[in-house]
């Protein structure tokens, strides 16, 4: 600015302190070339991986990416009876949202160096508040089936239950993992005698505890499964033909190795609803659990629990555990939402019986929630479904992997060392 004879001292100081400075000359970075021995260290190319199932495994970071593979790999049909949930699915909705509404409260300045994931279900160690669900048919997600899962859970320390509608015999589950904690699920048939026979046969074979399913009085429509025009077996249509050309792997392991039949049936040809209607008892009362409860010494669990009241009713007739479930979202849709009904089924059982937990759990941090709401444990089904039909039984240990690593990445974010330091303060359920 020019300055003007007018000016008085204080005036002129006053504008010098305002007038920017003028622009320096540009910074100049001097380049040089790079050594080799510079650049030399930082060539880190990644290994080539030739083998397709574990490349597609170690990109998986998440159960969701699982979930991706997963559906790349299966037949529509197949990837649907997984996946999806009854009628409008908002049973399954709400699951998962209720897992988002978690926000933690975490507490800093603890030593969280060494994480103590262990804790005991059913009065016996467990690597981890973590047991692989029953889930029916899993040989149709992958060839290895129930064998896969089993040996997996072997391997992680934690619970297996093999379902009434597992694809692989009681005994051959057994054979597979004889170290394994097993539990045997049971639905029970109009035919009792049939269904106490599978009872003995699971005692026989060393199973440790019985589940009681009881939220499946008659079929949840499915409709995924309708519109696939689902049937086990699957039939030869000509869209499952068309759909061979897509995912030839699964066929020729479908056709090529044992034949695809429920283990603990005769023979059955038709749709998951039709079988289910036909073989399942829906005149089940509170007399039938005490007639299980007398033929099974060893621990009962009774799982499909959506009622407090239920909760304290079963309890009371013997069962040593409960799982606050909804089938997954299988079955009544609208259901109540597990994680938001187990508070108050802890509060009125957790002093007599454990209460698990299941519907929606995808990462370690849900199975954190959970456990800090008052569950003992939470069962997973999809999670490691979705990494067996990602990569069979290596599939399945990379989703127990991620679980358990996002698991005590969690505690340790959460300034807490040892799953039984979780506590409700430790979580808020946002509105
Ligand atoms: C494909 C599939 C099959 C299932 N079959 C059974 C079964 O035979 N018996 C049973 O008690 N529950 C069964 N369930 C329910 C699971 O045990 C568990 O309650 C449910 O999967 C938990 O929800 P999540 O899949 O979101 O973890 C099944 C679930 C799925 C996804």
């Amino acid at each position: 600015m020019r300055r003007t004879a007018v000016d008085d001292g204080a005036a002129s100081s006053r504008r010098d302190k305002a007038e920017p400075a003028p622009l320096p000359a540009p910074l100049r970075t001097a380049r040089r070339l790079p050594r080799w021995s510079e650049l030399r260290p930082l060539l880190r190319p990644r290994p080539l991986q030739f083998d397709p199932t574990q490349r597609r495994l170690s990109r998986a970071l998440t159960i969701a990416d699982l979930r991706t593979a997963a559906k790349r790999r299966t037949p529509r049909a197949v990837f649907d009876y997984t996946d999806g949930g009854a009628e409008t699915e908002t049973s399954l909705r709400r699951a998962r949202e209720a897992f988002a509404r978690v926000e933690f409260q975490p507490r800093v300045l603890r030593d969280v160096t060494v994480v103590d994931t262990t804790t005991t279900l059913l009065g016996r160690p467990a690597a981890l508040p973590l047991a692989l669900a029953p889930t029916g048919f899993t040989r149709m997600m992958h060839h290895q089936g129930e064998r896969a899962v089993v040996r997996v859970a072997q391997g992680a320390a934690i619970p297996y239950a093999l379902s009434t509608l597992g694809t692989t015999s009681i005994e051959e589950v057994a054979a597979a993992a004889p170290a394994a904690r097993k539990w045997f699920q049971l639905y029970v048939w109009r035919d009792r005698g049939a269904g106490k026979e599978l009872v003995e046969r699971a005692q026989a074979a060393g199973y440790e505890a019985l589940i009681l399913t009881v939220d499946v009085p008659v079929a949840g429509a499915r409709l995924r499964d309708v519109r696939n025009g689902l049937t086990i077996p699957p039939s030869l249509t000509l869209g499952t033909v068309l759909d061979a050309a897509t995912h030839p792997w699964w066929w020729v392991n479908l056709l090529t190795t044992e034949p695809l039949v429920f283990a603990s049936l005769s023979s059955w040809e038709g749709t998951v609803a039709e079988l289910i209607n036909q073989m399942f008892d829906p005149s089940l009362t509170p007399r039938d659990l005490s007639w299980l409860r007398e033929s099974w010494s060893g621990p009962l669990i009774v799982k499909g629990i959506q009622h407090v009241e239920d909760a304290r009713m079963v309890v009371d007739l013997g069962a040593d555990a409960v799982v606050v479930s909804n089938h997954g979202g299988r079955q009544l849709d609208r259901a109540p939402t597990p994680l938001e009904v187990l508070p108050a089924v802890v509060d009125a059982v957790g002093d007599r019986a454990e209460v698990l937990v299941d519907g929606g759990v995808r990462s370690g941090a849900d199975v954190v929630a959970a456990v800090a709401l008052g569950a003992r444990a939470c069962l997973v089904g999809r999670a490691y479904l979705y990494g067996l039909m990602a990569g069979g039984e290596r599939g399945v240990r990379r989703a127990v992997d991620i679980l358990t690593s996002e698991l005590i990445r969690t505690m340790q974010l959460l300034g807490v060392d040892s799953v039984t330091g979780l506590e409700p303060a430790h979580v808020r359920l946002r509105p």
